[in-house]
């Protein structure tokens, strides 16, 4: 029998129109806009300024783009996979409320949280159920209002971070192309230097924690960066010396974007050229699990069937990962 792969097939996005620039960050904090733009390369990030509005609005509207593209009836969605650390709530998981905003009433779905790698888990996770055979057609979102937990009065992190979505649609191929190969690792010891303090199990909601401001992002910052360059370039190098890819070999680099800096690491380090790599970090910032998809849904266009992907990542739990990808439309 020949090997069902799973194959994306199309792609959607979705930011918000607000645009937060760095000049208006300069009036919130002690930062300007040379700082931020050398230290990381962001000049602005999306933000969804409307109430009531969560993570599962902006992945419907993702979600929307590729049913569009492929003329497809949200019934049609055996399986939603959601990536984010911005559920709409705590529970229930937020792709049961994507699959019931969007109509797709034949469709389970269930969240994955591994922060900036949330893409990528999910992504291989969907790939799984595709090549099982049992599945046909699985969307994977990755999403994050990040504004929701942000401290607007903390510059080590509001300068990062934004709001977006991305997803793609699984479906099986025997072409060749598809989701090839995956690396994905996680250290739990890493928890300490990126994570909300309060809100989970073990420090419920209170006045207190509300007070003390636990239930935004916290960051250590340089330690997170050395952990980061090392933890995303290391894996993408295995993953070509583990499937025998040279950087001839591969069309693009796709990052997650959380600082420049790290993406030019992981580019150096595959020895590819600055032209392979996707960058959109200067219009997006770091939208935890909506880099990635928001990156192959804007360089949609020039992709060619056959092109050789690297996605790569690297988040808070700590968790990173790199995933080979055979494009195959
Ligand atoms: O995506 C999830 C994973 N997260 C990441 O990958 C993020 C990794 N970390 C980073 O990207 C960087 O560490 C940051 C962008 C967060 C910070 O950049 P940095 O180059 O590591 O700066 P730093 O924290 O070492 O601070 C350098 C200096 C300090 O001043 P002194 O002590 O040298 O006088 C900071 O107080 O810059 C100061 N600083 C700022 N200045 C202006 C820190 N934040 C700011 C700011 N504006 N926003």
């Amino acid at each position: 029998m020949e090997k069902i792969s799973a194959a994306i097939t199309a792609v959607g996005g979705y930011v918000p129109e607000y645009r937060l620039t760095n000049t208006e960050l300069e009036k919130m904090v002690d930062t300007n806009d040379e700082w931020i733009k050398t230290r990381t390369g962001i000049e602005e990030r999306r933000i969804l300024k409307e109430p009531g509005l969560g993570s599962s609005d902006m992945a419907v509207e993702a979600v929307k783009v590729l049913l569009q593209k492929k003329n497809m009836h949200p019934n049609e969605i055996e399986c939603l996979i959601c990536a984010t650390v911005t559920p709409d709530m705590t529970f229930p998981a937020t792709a049961n409320i994507i699959c019931d905003k969007l109509g797709a009433s034949q469709s389970f779905g269930y969240d994955i949280e591994a922060a900036c790698s949330g893409f990528l888990y999910a992504l291989t996770t969907g790939a799984a159920l595709i090549e099982s055979g049992r599945y046909k057609k699985v969307v994977v979102v990755g999403v994050d209002k990040m504004s929701s937990i942000i401290d607007y009065s903390d510059r080590a992190t509001c300068i990062i971070f934004g709001d977006g979505a991305g997803a793609v649609l699984l479906e099986p191929t025997t072409d060749g192309t598809g989701i090839k190969d995956s690396l994905l690792r996680s250290d739990g010891s890493g928890r300490q230097y990126l994570h909300m303090k309060a809100g989970g199990s073990v420090k419920p909601p209170s006045i207190e924690t509300v007070m003390a401001k636990e239930h935004f992002v916290y960051q250590e910052g340089q330690t997170v960066f050395k952990f980061a360059v090392k933890g995303m370039a290391d894996v993408s190098y295995e993953l070509m010396q583990r499937n025998n890819l040279t950087a001839d070999d591969i069309a693009w680099l796709v990052p997650h974007q959380a600082n420049l800096r790290i993406i030019d690491a992981t580019a150096n380090r595959m020895n590819l050229p600055k032209e392979k790599v996707m960058i959109n970090i200067q219009k997006y910032g770091n939208t935890t699990a909506g880099t990635l998809p928001l990156c192959l849904w804007e360089w949609e266009s020039k992709l060619k069937k056959g092109d050789n992907l690297v996605l790569a990542a690297f988040g808070g739990g700590f968790t990173w990962g790199a995933t080979w990808v055979k494009w195959s439309y």
